[in-house]
């Protein structure tokens, strides 16, 4: 979603602004802008479309010269895109710029107050309004200015901010949207994420919600909303630079689908030691977990198909209860929660705002709440009683692959290691578990390197209108991801159902060639499968099968077949997801799709 950049210090601000806008790219955005201070005005560029638009208009960066200034990347909320709507938003009389992320949910009641007051709006935004009352409450102590302002208005916001007679300050505040400060020699910075910055310093702080920052090129001062001085801890990133470079693939999403042998690894490996799963950051006893009553997963997208998995797997192996919810519907639906209730969110970027939002229901509730993140120091990771994090580096493509892979590592380490000391497994099974979850790289490997018969399919495919995936049990929860994967690259249709469901209506659908993907890797269901394939090759479906060596034989059946190797069931997801991921990234780029940047779809959804 929208993406904030902001500098103070010595170098030229411009070209920095657009280079770390840029890095936020990947967040997808509609128009783009930058507010720089020039020492004498505040000079606002704007324009709708790519970056590059923006970028043509001011020769680089090179045609605005000044230490200070603000950017961003706007994804349409309130107002179509537009140039007037998008970011900066200047105050009436010029004092302010202001780039916002998040939503002014009083807006409209603010608005109305400021126009009473001769306050006149040039756009449809929500952010316009904090521009104006910026302006409006300013007393020229800029401190007592923002801390009214926090008092006012609710919703979630990231915000950085210019003001003309402070041409040596940069300020930030935020509510439930991400916002971190770079810390560098001689020079600071705003972001809305790491990637933007990282390129110039890796010692960062994370501004907790309705703080107000105050930022000189050599000192940074950390205040609440009502003006108490608070000292922020600051942490160092170490990504390596690279894992935010393409490194010569055609896309990120190809970069990050090839990577996941070494993700897979990176999260899994270090955490097995002398033959043992170690979870150092999980804080429970066996006590505590005996006394859990149910286990509530919340996520969305992609993290809610891992949760999918994660459901088969925690009841199969724990034998305790898990409900699977979308953390969107989770806060609207009066969960039943208490704090016999163990919450598990999942979230690659950990700055979902319906996750988040979810998360704190259930801790309102009583619940403890374990998370499984990416992004160290986010907001969900934050909030949560216990955090694991994937270790997949920074994910640029808005199609997530490795995120997902890894979310998957950390639920079969979770739980094995509870059920383990549930004594619900065998010493001979967690052994045996063990070996499966350490053999997972290579076998991705193996899948990867015949990467080209999937493009074979794709090609065959491509023009496809309407795809089917189907499987059963783990199966069925991966066909959910195959199929969304598909949809947000591809732009074709597709709809994921369990195989033995389709007969109750949507068997309909199906005619003389349509495409079938149908997941068969499960042993106990596969019997199961043949005769779902079946009943769809009878209406004339053309089936393009997914199985494991052991069942090779089920191309006979198939029109096409992909062949997979085998891991113990529980843990086929793992493997049966990649070709699925390939399929996709192939389809889209033979239609030609914007794959990394999918039209209308963010990287990190910070809005509810
Ligand atoms: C998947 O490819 C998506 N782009 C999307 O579904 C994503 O998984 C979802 O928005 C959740 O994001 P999170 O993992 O950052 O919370």
């Amino acid at each position: 979603m929208c993406g904030i950049v902001g500098y103070i210090g010595y170098d030229q601000a411009t070209p920095l602004l657009l280079e770390g806008l840029k890095k936020l790219e990947y967040r997808g955005y509609d128009s783009a802008g930058v507010a720089i201070h020039t020492g004498s005005e505040l000079k606002v560029v704007k324009a709708q479309g790519r970056l590059q638009m923006l970028s043509d208009k001011i020769n680089n960066g090179n045609n605005i010269k000044g230490f200070l200034g603000i950017g961003h990347t706007r994804w349409a909320t309130h107002g179509k895109p537009s140039e007037k709507n998008s970011h900066p938003h200047v105050s009436q009389l010029g004092k302010f710029a202001v780039v916002h992320n998040g939503i002014i949910e009083n807006y409209i009641q603010i608005k109305e107050e400021l126009l009473k007051n001769g306050v006149k709006f040039v756009s449809d935004t929500d952010t316009e309004v904090v521009a104006q009352l910026i302006e409006y409450y300013y007393d020229a102590d800029i401190l007592n200015t923002m801390s009214k302002v926090a008092n006012k208005i609710e919703g979630s916001y990231a915000l950085g901010i210019v003001c003309l007679d402070k041409p040596n300050e940069l300020i930030a505040m935020r509510k439930s949207s991400p916002l971190i400060i770079g810390i560098g020699k001689n020079e600071n910075f705003i972001a809305s994420d790491v990637t933007a910055i990282i390129s110039r310093t890796r010692d960062i702080i994370r501004l907790n919600d309705e703080e107000i920052a105050i930022i000189k090129k050599d000192k940074v001062t950390v205040y609440d909303k009502n003006k108490n001085r608070v000292t922020p801890i600051p942490f160092h990133v170490d990504w390596n630079i690279s894992t935010s470079e393409k490194s010569g693939y055609e896309h990120f999403m190809l970069k990050e689908i090839m990577e996941q042998p070494k993700s897979i690894m990176e999260t899994i490996k270090p955490r097995i030691k002398d033959g043992k799963i170690v979870l150092d950051d999980l804080n429970f006893s066996k006590d505590d977990l005996e006394k859990i009553s149910k286990i509530c997963i919340i996520a969305c997208g992609s993290a809610y198909h891992v949760g999918f998995v994660a459901k088969y797997i925690f009841e199969k192996i724990l034998r305790k209860p898990v409900e699977i919810t979308i953390a969107s519907e989770f806060r609207y639906m009066d969960p039943i929660i208490d704090d016999s209730v163990l919450v598990i969110s999942i979230s690659q970027s950990g700055e979902t705002a319906d996750t988040l939002a979810a998360l704190r229901e259930a801790k309102s509730s009583g619940a403890k709440v374990l998370s499984i993140v990416n992004v160290v120091g986010s907001s969900i990771a934050n909030d949560s009683d216990d955090v694991i994090y994937t270790w997949a580096g920074p994910e640029i493509a808005v199609a997530t692959t490795k995120a997902y892979s890894t979310q998957l590592s950390v639920v079969y380490l979770l739980a094995i290691h509870m059920a383990y000391m549930l004594s619900k497994i065998t010493k001979e099974q967690y052994d045996s578990y063990i070996n499966d979850l350490l053999l997972l790289p290579e076998k991705v490997e193996e899948i990867l390197a015949n990467k080209d018969t999937i493009k074979s399919f794709a090609q065959k495919f491509c023009n496809c209108k309407n795809i089917f995936f189907i499987g059963r049990n783990i199966d069925y929860a991966v066909s959910l991801e195959g199929s969304l994967k598909l949809k947000e690259i591809s732009y074709i249709h597709s709809e994921a159902y369990p195989a033995g469901e389709l007969k109750h209506g949507t068997i309909s659908l199906i005619e003389e060639g349509t495409l079938v993907v149908a997941l068969a890797t499960n042993d106990m269901l596969f019997d199961k499968m043949v005769s779902n394939i079946k009943e769809v090759k009878a209406r004339g479906a053309v089936v393009l099968s997914l199985t494991t060596e052991k069942h090779k034989d089920l191309e006979e059946i198939s029109d096409f077949n992909i062949c997979i190797p085998q891991v113990c069931d529980m843990m086929m997801a793992s493997l049966s997801v990649i070709p699925l991921q390939l399929f996709a990234y192939y389809v889209a780029h033979l239609k030609g799709c914007d794959i990394d940047k999918p039209r209308n779809l963010a990287k990190s959804v910070t809005v509810e």
